[in-house]
């Protein structure tokens, strides 16, 4: 007897589900989206113990007749795709013809469906993949898929669900996705006969945005509108002072379909630079329109990945908007509502909190002093503690200098402080100035210039280094070598996956070498890109900056301390290191009385 067979139906559908249905939240992903491409614009989800015990999905759209719906329980049964060329023009959210059969035989599953000029509808039931009954039923238009108790019959799997608050979470946030990229479709969603959340139709995208993402946010919001042949890029992103500890902020769209893309979001990423800190992320909903036959969706079965034919142009697209929305948003007055809200809870010398420098890419004068992130600490005494959360929150109003003529090279040096923080006084306050973060946006802003006016001083090295890489990481290096060269490193191939360091900037330790161009090589793989000359310029202006400035716990005399400040008062943007960390703090001397309980 042969030793291989062919599986029978019902085990190939559990296979199946195996990667369609990994929790509650892909059964209400899959039925959302079938409803989604059937023209509905009315969506309830309802939903009994985090889907474990039931999972229903009942929508207005076009409804099946008696024999369609039976066909829909089939593998490979769709209507949404004909023939080979369709795959590569897929233009509906579904097309593999697997998630109700799959949904079907790991569940005790009904489906109940009728065409809005048909007399009754249909009603299926299936219970592990095995037809029940098939009966003619008075339904509304539309159709109602329930699926109760899922994995009962594959115990192995149902071991894997987690709590009821967790597996809530991901239907919460899966739904709310769906709702952010199809405005004009009314969404419910019940658990245990409580509703959750409701989204009616929004004829304003924006308005939809602010019930999913929270009114509070409208105000930061702003418009991305970019188009290029490769991509039209529309949606918003928040104001950087708008900030998350995940990516889960980012919502990304590509021709209607929520996707989780690493190069899109490094994209959005990349347009943000120098205006978050390394951990922070940014908030936006991002559409992508690509023309449908430069878009691969068939990548992976629950089809939350991508693939674009041009990524290159994909990325450049999105991270161009997402800049040019972010500059013209830095230009925005703030809307006088945004400044009754608790993020400007009161003047910025009244509470007891540090400061830090004014938003990246505002000018130093006249300063902005920043003030109190929501969740910090406020008017209690001196905190040593707040200036990370007040990083998040810079108010463009204008204010007076920080202290008189504003410059560092002013300020009255008092010492260091664990050969870290340089301490001086200023008229006004305090201030901390962090000796790493400043020297390294001073290096930056000299290299840039450098590298701008495309006279980077580069040096041939006495002793050429050699840099030996895997082959991807050797590919990666080989499509930047031309870039490198603009900022005066030199490189050769030796040969094999083994390049050959020419020449590289003066003021770069040899040593600091081979480490800067892995770390940038990373950078590129991780993106899945190849950055283009002026991306490239600007990390390894970056990285260099990172590697030559001066550390912390390292001693410096006055006369270096006084160099430094002379130096940043030379900067455009000296308060804030090139990766968006704050060059310097202030304690005012408001703040400090009143930390000692001189004044209330
Ligand atoms: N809510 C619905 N309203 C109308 N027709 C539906 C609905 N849900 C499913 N169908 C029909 O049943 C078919 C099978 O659905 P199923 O979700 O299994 O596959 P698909 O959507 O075509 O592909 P995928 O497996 O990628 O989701 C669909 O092609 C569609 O014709
Ligand atoms: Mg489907």
């Amino acid at each position: 007897m042969a030793r291989i067979r062919i599986l029978p139906e019902n085990l190939s559908n559990k296979i199946a589900a195996g990667e369609v249905v990994e929790r509650p939240a892909s059964v209400v992903k899959e039925l959302v989206e079938n409803a989604i491409d059937a023209g509905a614009d009315r969506i309830g989800v309802e939903v009994e113990n985090g889907g474990r015990r039931l999972i229903r999905v009942a929508d207005n759209g076009s409804g099946m007749s008696r024999d369609d719906a039976l066909l829909a329980i089939e593998r490979y049964a769709t209507s949404k795709i004909r023939h080979d060329e369709d795959l590569f023009a897929i233009q509906t959210l579904g097309f593999r013809g697997e998630a109700l059969p799959s949904i079907a035989s790991v569940s005790r599953f009904t489906l109940a469906t009728r065409r809005p000029d048909d007399d009754a509808g249909t009603e299926i039931r299936v219970t592990g993949g095995q037809i029940e009954s098939v009966r003619q039923a008075g339904v509304p238009p539309g159709t109602m898929i329930t699926a109760r108790d899922l994995f009962f019959n594959t115990p192995a799997r149902r071991k894997f669900m987690k709590t009821v608050a967790t597996e809530m979470g991901h239907i919460g946030d899966g739904l709310a996705s769906q709702a952010l990229g199809h405005p004009r479709i009314h969404f419910e969603l019940q658990h245990n006969q409580r509703r959750l959340r409701r989204w009616p139709s929004a004829n304003d995208p924006a308005e939809r945005v602010a019930a999913v993402l929270g009114a509070a946010l409208r105000d930061d919001l702003v418009p991305l509108a970019l188009e290029t042949d490769a991509v039209t890029v529309s949606g918003w992103v928040a104001a950087p002072r708008v900030n998350r500890r995940t990516s889960r902020g980012v919502h990304i769209f590509v021709n209607g379909r929520h996707v989780r893309d690493r190069t899109v979001l490094h994209a959005v990423l990349h347009g943000y630079r120098q205006r978050l800190m390394k951990g922070q992320y940014p908030v936006a909903v991002c559409h992508l329109a690509v023309p449908v036959h430069e878009v691969d969706v068939n990548v992976h079965p629950a089809k939350y990945e991508v693939r674009f034919v041009r990524q290159q142009a994909v990325h450049g697209g999105v991270a161009g908007a997402v800049q040019a929305a972010l500059v013209s948003g830095d230009r925005r007055p703030r809307p006088s509502s945004a400044l009754s809200s608790n993020r400007n809870p009161e003047p910025p010398h009244a509470g007891g909190v540090a400061e830090s420098g004014p938003a990246y890419g505002r000018p130093f004068r006249p300063s902005t002093p920043v003030t109190q992130g929501g969740s910090g600490p406020r008017a209690s005494g001196l905190k040593p503690a707040a200036p990370p959360a007040v990083i998040r929150s810079a108010s463009p109003l204008p204010q007076p200098a920080l202290w008189p003529g504003g410059r560092f090279a002013h300020l009255k040096i008092i010492g260091q402080f664990r050969n870290t923080y340089i301490i001086c006084e200023a008229e006004t306050g305090l201030i901390l100035i962090d000796q790493h973060a400043a020297h390294e946006r001073i290096y930056y802003e000299q290299l840039r210039k450098r590298a701008r006016s495309r006279n980077a001083a580069a040096q041939a090295l006495l002793v050429p280094e050699t840099l030996e890489l895997d082959f991807r990481a050797a590919a990666v290096l080989a499509s930047m070598r031309e870039g490198l060269a603009h900022v005066g490193i030199d490189i050769e191939p030796f040969g094999g996956n083994t390049f050959i360091i020419r020449s590289a900037p003066d003021f770069l330790a040899q040593s600091e070498l081979g480490p800067m161009l892995q770390s940038i090589i990373e950078g590129a793989e991780a993106a899945g890109v190849t950055p283009d000359p002026d991306n490239l310029q600007e990390e390894s202006l970056q990285i260099m900056a990172c590697h030559g400035a001066i550390r912390a716990h390292q001693a410096l005399d006055g006369r270096e301390i006084h160099r430094l400040l002379v130096q940043l008062d030379e900067c455009e943007n000296p308060s804030h290191c090139p990766h968006g960390r704050p060059t310097w703090i202030r304690w005012t001397a408001g703040a400090l009385e009143k930390a000692f309980g001189r004044i209330s």
